[in-house]
């Protein structure tokens, strides 16, 4: 199948979705009510022949935070080679502390598990870590986040945590055929001063350290996009992409400012647009990704009791919808488990998982050395698609199968 014949099955997209969540009783197992506990990556509800094409599938990831990819293990570790006190006494009181009540009661233990990363190596091993499980799943682009003001803070310089970065993204298209670049995150309860000055901080790295962009995250409430219009404008003018944090917990007028005031080319997560009928027209017209991150919403509580239901009016909504990890050792999984959810909770199938998939793939920047530029975005798209229809293929075969062993 071609490109095109995939983008054309868009058409039939949303009746797709709501036929197949009509019927996500008898084709996913049961209730589509999941809570977390139903959570495994190996998603027993699901047919065994999505789960394969999910793990299958090429995917681009474009809202992760490299921070938020340090497993308890590599935290532990990481203190023990620095010579500080271990931040939890076990790998297991790690995994029990992290019960989340909203974004903050995570940010608090997010920025606590970075205060071990001290060394170029400690950096090196975190992004690696985080490669090696991404590319496990599929993921061969990645436009990853960092908090610069985070390691500033706590005492580094751009020469520590930079180069460990740099030559782990540089090992990964190597080693592991990802390419991957960084987006750097300013931290919203921050100044805009501070902001101003770590991007100034950034210059002599731009080039060298794979940076392709700016972006903003940590605490959304009370911090408007527009708090970041200057340093959002220089960053322009400097080339770099924009992205940012907005409506995750705040409301849709923060994805209007991020749209509006800070020009940016996609929003990171962007749930809330939802509550806004005129937004989501504009971001339908103007094709502004949403980068989705299904097991962080459910993990943070986003949309309690109605999170279901929200996923699903994001993925048939026409948007151009990616599916990201975020912070996956925090929230229990990677690229595959994401997916996994949200098809357990949609009813999707395989046409769905491979818009979602080109969808990656077409809001990737695919910008600076090694990205691959518009020829790897082509190739990937296409690679989506012969995919797809092999896996539509395979279906159909084994369905009429199934019918002649009725007729018998
Ligand atoms: N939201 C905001 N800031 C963050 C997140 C998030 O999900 N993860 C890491 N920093
Ligand atoms: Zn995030």
């Amino acid at each position: 199948m071609s490109v095109i014949a995939l983008l054309n099955l868009d058409v039939h997209f949303s009746a797709a979705l709501r036929l197949s969540k009509g019927v996500a009783k008898g084709l996913h197992g049961g209730d589509v009510t999941l809570g977390e506990g139903a959570l495994t990556s190996s998603a027993p509800h699901l047919p065994a022949s999505l789960r394969r094409f999910i793990e299958v599938v090429p995917k681009a990831e474009l809202h992760v935070h490299v921070e938020g990819a340090l497993e308890p293990e590599l935290m532990l570790a990481l203190a023990a080679r620095n010579g500080l006190p271990p931040p939890y006494p076990s790998v297991e009181a790690a995994r029990a502390a992290y019960h989340f009540t909203d974004l903050q009661s995570f940010l608090d233990l997010y920025y606590f598990g970075c205060s071990v990363l001290r060394t170029q190596l400690d950096f090196y091993d975190l992004a690696m870590s985080y490669f090696r499980r991404a590319a496990a799943d599929r993921v061969v682009h990645a436009e990853v986040f960092f908090d610069p003001q985070t390691h500033l803070a706590n005492g580094l310089d751009w020469s520590v945590f930079m180069p460990g970065l740099a030559r782990a993204a540089e090992d990964a298209a190597v080693e592991l055929g990802l390419s991957a670049a960084y987006i750097m995150c300013f931290r919203k309860e921050m100044s805009a001063a501070s902001a101003n000055d770590t991007l100034s901080g950034a210059l002599p790295w731009l080039g060298r350290g794979r940076i392709i962009g700016v972006g903003l995250d940590s605490s959304e409430l009370g911090n408007p996009p527009a708090k970041f219009a200057q340093v959002f404008e220089r960053a322009g003018r400097l080339g770099l992409q924009r992205v940012a944090h907005a409506g995750e917990e705040g409301p849709p007028e923060y994805v209007w400012e991020a749209l509006r005031v800070l020009h940016v080319r996609r929003v990171d997560h962007g749930v809330h647009s939802l509550e806004d009928a005129a937004l989501m027209a504009a971001l339908n017209a103007s094709r502004v990704p949403l980068t989705v991150c299904p097991l962080s919403n459910l993990k943070l509580k986003v949309y309690e009791g109605q999170l279901e239901k929200r996923l699903t009016q994001l993925v048939g909504s026409g948007l151009v919808i990616t599916v990201n990890s975020d912070d996956a050792a925090y929230f229990g999984g990677y690229a595959v488990a994401n997916y996994n959810y949200l098809a357990q909770v949609t009813g999707m199938g395989v046409t769905q998982v491979a818009r979602l998939a080109a969808n990656s793939f077409e809001a990737s920047f695919f910008v600076g050395p090694g990205s691959g530029g518009e020829a790897r975005r082509t190739a990937l798209l296409g690679q989506v698609a012969a995919l797809a229809a092999r896996a539509l293929e395979e279906e159909e075969k084994q369905e009429t199968a199934e019918k002649r062993r009725w007729r018998r």
